[in-house]
């Protein structure tokens, strides 16, 4: 038995990075997947192979997670086509950042939008379905550095913060109704998010962590696919860090 065979999930910002590999780990465990991303058939090649090789269903459902009329629509269409939604995986973020007294509001803005008021919205229409079936798994996107602080990542820090204790919050409000909600934290994984800080800083980055090297996207992905599966039936409300012990 494959670890999430027929469960019904939704991985948002799936097109490359740590969301590309969940959609892949999770087709590989026999999951029905719903592989969000923006551009318009971007993943349509890919999911199309991905559901030939693990025999199963790998749906491109393209919207902006900000945009929250679009994300409706995605969610109602999978309540058409399924009937149910088991996971929700809130993987779609960004990283943009300044020095204090350089970040404008419209920064924050673009940040917030993305990482914390998409998440909050996406956990509320997911969880109104999985209410109904009275079970669910909800896991959000935080960051070691939303749990610690890292200088010169105000507004990404306090976003990825917000997204911790949104998860704790949620996981309290929801586990009378089945749901479980956990996020994980990762420490450096090499994606375009973290090759964006620069070569300098990137090696400088190596000495704090105590494995002496960075996370790949699929490491995190098999957190992901545990506090998916029925494995962590009695796991929520925490915060799991993916950092191979990294001090900020
Ligand atoms: N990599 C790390 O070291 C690290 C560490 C801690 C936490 N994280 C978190 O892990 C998650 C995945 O990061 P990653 O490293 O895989 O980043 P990435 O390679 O930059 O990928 C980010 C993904 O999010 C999507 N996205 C961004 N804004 C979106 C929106 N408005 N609507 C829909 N999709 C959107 C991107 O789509 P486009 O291609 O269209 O931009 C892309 O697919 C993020 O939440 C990030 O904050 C990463």
């Amino acid at each position: 038995m494959k670890l999430l065979e027929n469960k019904v999930c939704l991985v948002t910002g799936s097109n490359r990075g740590i969301g590309a590999s969940i959609v892949k780990s999770f087709a590989e465990e026999g999951a029905v997947v719903y592989a969000n991303a923006r551009a318009e058939g971007c993943i349509d090649e890919v999911c199309e192979k991905l559901s030939k090789d693990n025999n199963t269903q790998v749906i491109p459902i393209y919207f902006d997670v900000t945009d929250e009329s679009a994300a409706k629509t995605a969610i109602m269409q999978i309540k058409k086509e399924q009937g149910r939604l088991d996971v929700l995986v809130n993987n779609a973020g960004i990283m943009k950042d300044s020095l204090i007294g350089m970040i404008g509001k419209e920064l924050m803005k673009e940040v917030f939008d993305v990482n914390v008021f998409a998440a909050m919205s996406m956990l509320q229409l997911a969880s109104k379905l999985m209410k109904r079936q009275k079970s669910g798994s909800i896991i959000n996107f935080s960051s070691i550095v939303g749990v610690n602080g890292s200088a010169g990542s105000l507004v990404y820090s306090a976003s990825k913060g917000a997204v911790a204790t949104l998860t704790k919050s949620a996981a309290k409000e929801l586990a009378g109704d089945g749901i479980r909600v956990n996020a994980v934290a990762p420490g450096m994984i090499e994606t375009d998010l973290f090759k964006s800080i620069g070569p300098e800083k990137i090696e400088e980055n190596r000495d704090k962590i105590f494995m002496k090297r960075f996370g790949t996207p699929e490491e995190v992905a098999d957190v992901v696919v545990f506090l998916a599966s029925d494995q962590s039936r009695y796991i929520t409300g925490q915060i799991i860090g993916v950092d191979g012990m990294t001090i900020m």
